[in-house]
Formats: C-alpha cells, sequence, structure tokens
C-alpha cells in the first residue's frame, strides 16, 4: 500500500511507522506526509527520510472547495491507497473521508468511548485521565469517519495508571504502546481481509 500519513506535531507515530518500513515489519511505502502547521516537524522527519513533506492548510486558499480540491490531487498525484493520522488536528474534509471510507486510520492516546472528543487531545487526555481516577487507560487506532473519534474500532491495547503518574509520565508509557500498535494496525490492513458488522472490525 501506499500510505499518507498527516501529522500536526512532534512525529513521533510517523518516525517509528518510517522505522517500522526500514526494518521491514510493515511493507507498505510512506509516500507523502502533509501537515496543517508549517512548524510541525513531522515535515522534518519526513524530508530527513527523503518522503515528500506537504504544509497543506485550508487559510492558504481562498475557498474550502480550493482546499479540498488540492488536498484531494495531492492524494492522487501520490496513489495513496490509505491514510494515516498520527497526531493531526484538524478533520479531514468529509469529501475525502467518503472517498477513503474504512481506508484512514487514526490513533487516539486513550480507550475510546472514554477520554475522547473534540477537545481532548495531547496531554490533556492524560489529565483527563487522572482527574478521573482512572486505574487503566491505553491506545485506541480506530477508522475515521465524519465525526472525532467515532470510528470503527480496529486496536485497543490497555496502559495501566500508576499512582505515581503525572500527566506527562502517563504520556510518555502510552506513547511507547502507540508506537507498537499502529505497526500493527498497518499490518494487518496489509494482510489480511477485514469486515465491518455494524462497529465491529473483523479480520480474517
Ligand atoms: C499521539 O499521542 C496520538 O495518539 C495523538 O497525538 C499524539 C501525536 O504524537 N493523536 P506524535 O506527534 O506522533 O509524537
Amino acid at each position: 500500500m501506499n500510505l499518507c500519513v498527516l501529522a500536526s506535531g512532534w512525529g513521533s507515530n510517523l518516525s517509528s511507522i518510517i522505522h517500522s518500513r526500514k526494518t521491514g515489519k510493515i511493507s507498505s511505502d510512506i509516500v507523502l506526509v502533509i501537515s496543517n502547521n508549517s512548524a510541525s516537524n513531522a515535515l522534518n522527519i519526513a524530508r530527513e527520510n527523503q518522503i515528500p513533506a506537504v504544509h497543506l492548510s485550508a487559510k492558504q486558499f481562498s475557498s474550502e472547495a480550493e482546499y479540498e480540491n488540492r488536498f484531494f490531487e495531492l492524494l492522487k498525484q501520490y496513489k495513496v491507497d490509505m491514510i494515516i493520522l498520527a497526531g493531526y488536528m484538524k478533520m479531514i474534509p468529509v469529501r475525502i473521508v467518503k472517498e477513503y471510507k474504512n481506508r484512514i486510520l487514526n490513533i487516539h492516546p486513550a480507550l475510546i468511548p472514554s477520554f475522547c472528543g473534540k477537545g481532548l487531545y495531547g496531554l490533556k487526555v492524560h489529565e483527563a485521565v487522572l482527574e478521573y481516577g482512572a486505574k487503566v487507560t491505553g491506545v485506541t487506532i480506530h477508522l475515521v469517519d465524519e465525526e472525532y473519534d467515532t470510528g470503527p474500532i480496529v486496536i485497543q491495547r490497555t496502559v495501566p495508571v500508576n499512582d505515581n503518574d503525572t500527566a506527562e509520565t502517563l504520556q510518555k508509557r502510552v506513547l511507547e504502546v502507540e508506537h507498537e500498535i499502529y505497526t500493527e494496525a498497518i499490518k494487518l490492513f496489509e494482510t489480511k481481509k477485514f469486515n465491518i458488522s455494524g462497529r465491529r472490525v473483523f479480520f480474517t
């Protein structure tokens, strides 16, 4: 598969996916990296790895339609089969969600449907977990639909919350699991067939 990774921030998930490609854990090529944030480290990581890196933001266009057209054009130009959201802070245009139905993955640093939705991102997720007093958190990889964090779940993995955790220590441990299971999820889509019944995703 040809993967396009969308990222807004630091890009550790992008790095980990590139590493998985280099070490043969996945066979898909990362053909394009897009960020809405020109200062995103993900763009640097892509360039260092000779992967085309594009800063694409709706603010660069005079209309939403022009922005969507450019987005779509890029995906076609690089023959993208699957879109991987790795800390991407913007909604994907609905037209692209529809065109890439069941071919867009997102990662969330908690166990959906807990601690998710609009406004819950980054450290805020881990702060909310600690404030609630949850004893277990984790990582969710899900397919993307038109809403925040609501698409069918592909993989979930738990991470215990320790008594001495801060949002930062929890984030660090959760991130390690994120890196492991994003690779697993991509591999599932590479090597298995899947079907979806209601919200349940089955790999066969
Ligand atoms: C990760 O915690 C991911 O789950 C969330 O955004 C963060 C991105 O981290 N969606 P990074 O930029 O990949 O380091």
